[in-house]
């Protein structure tokens, strides 16, 4: 049986299945459209969202939310979370242990959203969701059709704040996000209004 909103907040903000929570502020456990078509996952909290309880409000996060709105999606018309619901310290890349701790709760997430779209942001959410034998550098952009759900890679917004060279191919990546969201007659509201 799948369980309720409530019930899977409760569940990662009661969360004590790695150690993770001893060392964040708070869990952040996503936010967003609850039904969103278009679902995105990240990596993991890092200051700013331990700070605040909310994911990507730190700077990588302003540059989503403009990478959005360059494909006319308003954020809040997405559900957007991470991979793991803490902040690891010193922002390191959430160990295999700990992916597997929390997965739990993202998969319940993502049964709840039931998203049509999915976009993976850098190589943590790829190996989460795909498989670790899948790399960011080489998948990225490509389609994948998991039970239905397409799923597509990009970088992550904080390799591209490191990288700018990544910009362009995270672009085109992007490009195909909304290509296939339109084909799909999502956000038509959205894309209509462009067209007119
Ligand atoms: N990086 C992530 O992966 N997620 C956030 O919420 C913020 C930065």
């Amino acid at each position: 049986m799948r369980i309720s909103w409530e019930q899977l907040r409760e569940n990662i903000l009661r969360c004590e299945n790695c150690e993770l929570g001893k060392g964040c502020i708070q869990k952040v456990p996503g936010q967003g459209d609850a039904h969103a078509p278009l679902m995105l996952i990240g990596e993991g909290p890092g200051e700013q969202e331990d700070r605040q309880g909310l994911a990507f409000v730190g700077p990588a996060g302003q540059l989503l939310t403009r990478m959005l709105a360059a494909i006319n999606l308003p954020r809040d018309r997405v559900y957007i979370c991470n991979v793991v619901k803490c902040r690891p310290p010193h922002n390191r890349q959430p160990s295999p242990e700990e992916i597997q701790a929390c997965i739990g709760h993202l998969r319940a997430q993502t049964a709840l959203v039931k998203p049509r779209v999915l976009l993976l942001l850098g190589a943590t959410a790829v190996s989460a969701v795909l498989g670790p034998q899948y790399r960011i550098t080489r998948c990225h952009g490509q389609w994948f059709e998991r039970k239905g759900v397409w799923i597509i890679a990009t970088y992550h917004p904080s390799a591209l704040l490191r990288d700018a060279s990544k910009k362009k191919d995270a672009w085109e990546d992007l490009k195909r996000v909304k290509a296939r969201l339109q084909e799909l007659s999502l956000y038509s509201d959205l894309f209509e209004e462009e067209n007119a």
